[in-house]
């Protein structure tokens, strides 16, 4: 485990200084003194000195079945010697296997994959395939939503540090956030008869051509700091969806693959059947590779051709399989419900005795503690988010942030980790809290 963070060292300073100079000062990185990783072994990573930390945030929410996981490399490393590439123009046993995986796992009919590299793209494709397959072009999204980097992406994206410049959403209208600790209509649930979600039919009636394609939404919004809704509102609005002629589309970027525990996919928690499917970040542990998962009807909608050059690739296909396969076989659905259920009780008594904790929420192997200043006012503790980031770190344990207001510590082990590993971070996270300074 960490002590605290030895001083710099030409080495990591050499990185940090390398970095600074190449790379896009836009992707920004955590902590005051970058962390330079140096290798990593399922849930533990090592920096460039040598320090050890327990990863509870995983890349970011990338890692599901641990940092370099024997199981899946193995199987990467031997597709890597036999077929590293051929492009999908021609098929292979490595993209037929997963997409037949894909199939068996995700709910109702999806039984189409489109792959490719990320996260973006299938949302891209899954918007795309929504306006080619009916007759409107509108598109709703969810405030506080973050569905990736291209220009499309971002119009879907509703938290402005994400929406600058040349960002166009024609097209698109954002609906309230489900954010139930900050009500965006000054309601309480239950009695507010989950009124965000009733919402979204005057949003259809008003704010679009009063019948739309898709309406896209995560079932708990990541970036966006966690957001939980509550258990009826998907099933509402999937209602109003339908009435108005959308396709429901679930991104499951960061809840996909039995992040929420005892499901693959995060919208089954709420009981509603998407008509599409998009994921990636740990769907292959850390391999770039993204799905977009429909039925065969809709499938058959896409006009025209499309491709992904590297979509499908063997390699990463391979991974992605791979993952599905230790998930099944190490039963790690339920371990994600039972020890994400413990952690989370936990999390609950920190709640107890730290007053800056204002809200925990989330499931299974994701979830979230929203700081405040204040319990009444509930005023953002973005510096002290920032100040329990880094003691974390100094204390030997990786945690992520997150949230429109920059206060929420997100919390996302692999799905295998144990309670042993849960009550580590419990102990370092009770601990940093107590060193935040106000
Ligand atoms: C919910 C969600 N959708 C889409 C994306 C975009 O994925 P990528 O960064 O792989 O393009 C992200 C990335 O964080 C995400 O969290």
């Amino acid at each position: 485990m960490a002590t605290q963070p030895k001083s710099t060292t030409s080495r990591s300073e050499e990185v940090v200084r390398k970095h600074r100079e190449y790379l896009w000062p836009a992707v920004t990185n955590y902590y005051r003194e970058p962390l330079v990783a140096d290798h990593a072994s399922m849930q533990y990573v090592w920096d460039i000195e040598g320090n050890k930390y327990l990863d509870f945030f995983g890349g970011i929410l990338t890692i599901g079945v641990g940092h370099c996981n024997p199981k899946v490399t193995s199987k990467i490393k031997a597709q890597v010697d036999k077929l590293q590439h051929t492009s999908t123009l021609y098929p292979n046993e490595a993209i037929v296997a997963l997409a037949e995986k894909l199939a068996q796992i995700t709910p109702g009919r999806l039984q189409k994959s489109f792959l490719t590299n990320s996260g973006t793209e299938a949302n891209e494709a899954a918007i795309l395939l929504a306006r080619m397959a009916g007759s409107s072009y509108d598109v709703v999204a969810l405030r506080h939503a973050y569905s990736g980097g291209s220009t499309l992406a971002k119009g879907l994206t509703a938290q402005a540090a994400w929406r600058k410049s040349g960002v166009i959403s024609v097209g698109i209208a954002h609906a309230l956030s489900p954010y139930c600790y900050r009500c965006p209509l000054s309601l309480k649930y239950p009695d507010c008869g989950v009124a965000c979600a009733n919402d979204v039919e005057n949003l259809i009636q008003t704010g679009t051509s009063g019948s739309i394609a898709a309406f896209l939404a995560e079932p708990i919004q990541g970036v966006g700091g966690f957001i939980t809704p509550p258990p009826e509102y998907f099933k509402i609005v999937f209602r109003i969806v339908k009435d108005y002629g959308g396709l429901f589309i679930s991104d499951e970027v960061q809840t996909g693959f039995g992040r929420t525990g005892k499901k693959w996919f995060g919208i089954e928690q709420w009981e509603v059947t998407p008509d599409i499917i998009t994921c990636a970040k740990s769907m292959a542990n850390g391999v770039p590779v993204g799905a977009t998962i429909t039925t065969a009807e809709l499938a058959a909608k896409f006009q025209g051709l499309t491709i992904s050059t590297f979509g499908g690739n063997p390699v990463t296909s391979v991974a992605a399989r791979a993952v599905i396969d230790v998930i099944e076989e190490e039963n790690l659905l339920e371990n994600a419900h039972t020890v994400g259920g413990y952690f989370r009780g936990k999390l609950e008594e920190l709640k107890e005795k730290h007053c800056l904790i204002g809200d925990v929420r989330g499931m299974g192997m994701m979830q979230g503690l929203e700081l405040v200043r204040d319990r009444q006012t509930k005023e953002p503790a973005a510096a002290e988010t920032t100040q329990l980031m880094e003691r974390a770190r100094s204390n030997g344990l990786l945690i992520g942030k997150g949230g429109l207001y920059a206060n929420v510590i997100r919390l996302a082990p692999p799905l295998n980790i144990s309670k042993a590993d849960a009550d580590a971070a419990i102990l370092i996270l009770d601990r940093s809290l107590s060193e935040i300074r106000t």
